[in-house]
């Protein structure tokens, strides 16, 4: 695993977009798995700002998101399709037919639909060739997507029920009213995310501090689903300052550019 330390927020979205924008001006097809939530914001940003003031097309590129909150339709504002929309999307020429994102629109008691809809997603990414770059944030809990603690690390596609720490971590979002924050999701599975050629984890702010450690320093765990990256060939995990606060120095691949 290559672990980046960078100074803050605004460094670490900087050199993340640096190996997203790496990976599509080397493959223009690029098949790029993409998150959700605070962490990717100034990545998406900066490849914004890449494709308006250098180019960087995007036109051939397929993108499959991570995951989706069930109940929220696409027009929601707190739903990934709208959040996707409005941080990405719209900025860059991603053709409309290459972006996938799990439907929120499933209903929770009807599984056997439920589990069609989830082995068609994975058929997609697949059919795609598989992803070549996973972008992820990481949960307080370690989670990864919406695997909770104590997902199976070799999951596919699939709906989950949301732990209460990581419904009241996103309460925010829903005017701090636990009612209309959802219950259910769904998420790709660790065992999807495994399969992307580079696994691209990104992390901020002291709140991240221990899962950061317990990622790179294990054990590798289900109990924190983000360590199975310590399996992976290619990982880079990029944080800054206080989220690699925690981290020992004793790692070969440590790379660090504070002052
Ligand atoms: C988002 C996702 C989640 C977030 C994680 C961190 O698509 O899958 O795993 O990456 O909850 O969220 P933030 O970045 O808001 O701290």
């Amino acid at each position: 695993m290559l672990i980046v330390i960078k100074k803050n927020y605004e460094e670490m979205s900087l050199e993340a977009a640096r190996v997203v924008s790496e990976t599509v001006r080397e493959k223009p097809s690029s098949v790029l798995g993409l998150a959700t939530g605070s962490s990717p914001l100034g990545v998406y940003k900066e490849l914004i700002r890449m494709h308006k003031e250098e180019g960087l097309d995007f036109s051939k590129v397929t993108t499959f998101n991570l995951d989706e909150y069930i109940g929220l339709a696409p027009s929601h504002p707190q739903s990934y399709h709208y959040f996707m929309q409005e941080s990405l999307f719209k900025y860059i020429n991603v053709d409309e037919r290459f972006i996938h994102i799990p439907s929120g629109m499933a209903d929770v008691n009807d599984v056997n639909r439920i589990h069609r809809y989830c082995g068609w997603y994975e058929e997609q990414i697949s059919k795609g060739g598989g992803m070549d770059l996973q972008l992820l944030g990481i949960g307080a809990n370690g989670h990864i997507g919406f695997n909770e603690p104590g997902s199976s690390l070799g999951a596919r596609t699939r709906i989950k029920t949301l732990t209460q720490q990581t419904r009241e971590d996103n309460a925010r979002f829903f005017n701090n009213d636990m009612n209309k924050v959802p219950k259910y999701a769904i998420t790709m599975g660790v065992g999807t995310i495994m399969e992307s050629r580079i696994v691209l984890l990104i992390a901020s702010g002291r709140q991240k501090a221990e899962a950061v450690k317990k990622t790179v320093e294990g054990p590798i765990t289900a109990m924190v689903p983000a360590s199975i990256v310590q399996m992976h060939r290619k990982a880079i995990l990029i944080v800054d300052e206080e989220a690699g606060s925690l981290l020992g120095l004793q790692h070969e691949q440590i790379v660090t550019d504070l002052e």
